[in-house]
């Protein structure tokens, strides 16, 4: 730049289509009612998870979570929570087929035994699903994917990168035409992976994995709330999520993980894995495409891609974002306990403005 051209003023605001959060968690109960209005007053539709303790195995069940959800959430009746069922060893056959029927069931969420919070009923062998598989990528159901080996061998680093090869390559072998989401991907293998794969293959991207890696969780002092799974990685790996988010490629999406979990449960000698993003979901990933000089990929990421993966329409009205300091809380109410946000205490850059 010569000496003389000004410096461009830094956009002040972006209007958005509404975005979406295709993968969230929002507990039960007081939990639920204190954390889901938050997804709801900035997001059209949340792909809600089910590792409740019991996790959510039938369509009956999900439709009975769904009426809690839309109940807490009904000061925002444009919001619609789309559920998903925990896929086990012995999910029948016969539940795919209600879970198409119901018309409230998105997707199947496999989880590997012990891979998260609240994955002990997990598959242990993913060849006992393949019949559901079958089902599934007969009516178009897609499967989403948390993609970490259990191994205890296997370093938890590394947990990610060995599930393509041990289990991801199989199964999008022995279904190609199954929709699969490769869910809150963390490393450079997951982006290639998703990015060489067919179109039924797509991948989620939390805004915690585009603004840390590894060292904010370690260095200095361990930081129990920047621990999540799949664990934060070494910054080559944040640097190839943060180039996949604003590539403009339609295979990737927005799904915050936002997994509250009382301080308590947090702050202990055995800390359980989540963070809480949902209260600025969209300002903090506003502020890693804003780092990245890439705002005006923002709203396909947030808005656009995942509605076409899911077949979905886009939403029909628009959020503004704009560029205001604020400081976050240094916690939040979490039914009987307290719950501490992502960054508690410090400042965030963009805010959602109400209309
Ligand atoms: C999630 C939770 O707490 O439910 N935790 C997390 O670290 N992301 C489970 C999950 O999505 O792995
Ligand atoms: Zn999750």
């Amino acid at each position: 730049m010569s000496q003389n051209s000004p410096i461009p003023a830094p956009i002040s605001s972006i209007e958005i289509i509404r975005p979406d959060d295709w993968h969230l968690h929002v507990r039960d109960d007081d939990a639920l009612k204190a954390v889901v209005p938050f997804t709801a007053r900035q997001c059209g539709r949340a792909v809600i998870m089910p590792n409740l303790s019991p996790p959510i195995t039938t369509t009956a069940q999900a439709h009975q979570y769904q009426k809690r959800i839309l109940k807490a959430t009904e000061p925002y009746n444009y919001f619609q929570p789309l559920m998903t069922l925990y896929l086990t060893d012995t999910t029948p056959v016969e539940e795919i087929q209600s879970a198409l029927q119901s018309g409230i069931i998105c997707a199947l969420k496999l989880y590997p035994a012990g891979a998260t919070t609240n994955s002990a009923a997990g598959v242990t062998d993913i060849k006992k699903t393949y019949p559901t598989l079958e089902k599934m990528q007969q009516l178009g159901i897609p499967l989403l994917v948390h993609g970490e080996v259990t191994h205890h061998d296997v370093d938890i680093f590394d947990r990610e990168k060995q599930f393509i090869e041990q289990r991801l390559l199989s199964i999008t072998k022995d279904f190609p035409e199954l929709k699969i989401v490769f869910e809150h991907i963390t490393t450079r293998e997951a982006v290639d992976f998703v990015t060489q794969s067919s179109p039924y293959i797509a991948a989620t991207i939390t805004a915690h994995h585009l603004l840390m890696n590894r060292n904010d969780m370690l260095v200095g002092g361990i930081k129990p709330h920047h621990y999540c799974l799949p664990v934060l990685k070494r910054k080559t790996h944040q640097d190839a999520l943060i180039k996949a988010a604003i590539s403009g490629n339609k295979k990737f999406f927005m799904g915050t993980d936002s997994a509250p979990h009382s301080q308590q449960n947090k702050e202990t000698a055995c800390g359980c894995a989540g963070m809480f993003s949902a209260f600025a979901a969209i300002e903090f990933y506003a502020e890693a495409f804003d780092k990245a000089g890439a705002l005006d990929k923002l709203e396909q990421f947030s808005s656009l891609n995942g509605p076409l993966f899911y077949g979905l329409a886009t939403n029909s009205d628009k959020i503004t974002l704009k560029r205001e300091s604020w400081i976050i809380p240094e916690s939040y109410q979490f039914g009987s306990d307290r719950v501490i946000p992502l960054r508690a205490g410090k400042t965030i850059q963009w805010k959602v403005i109400s209309k």
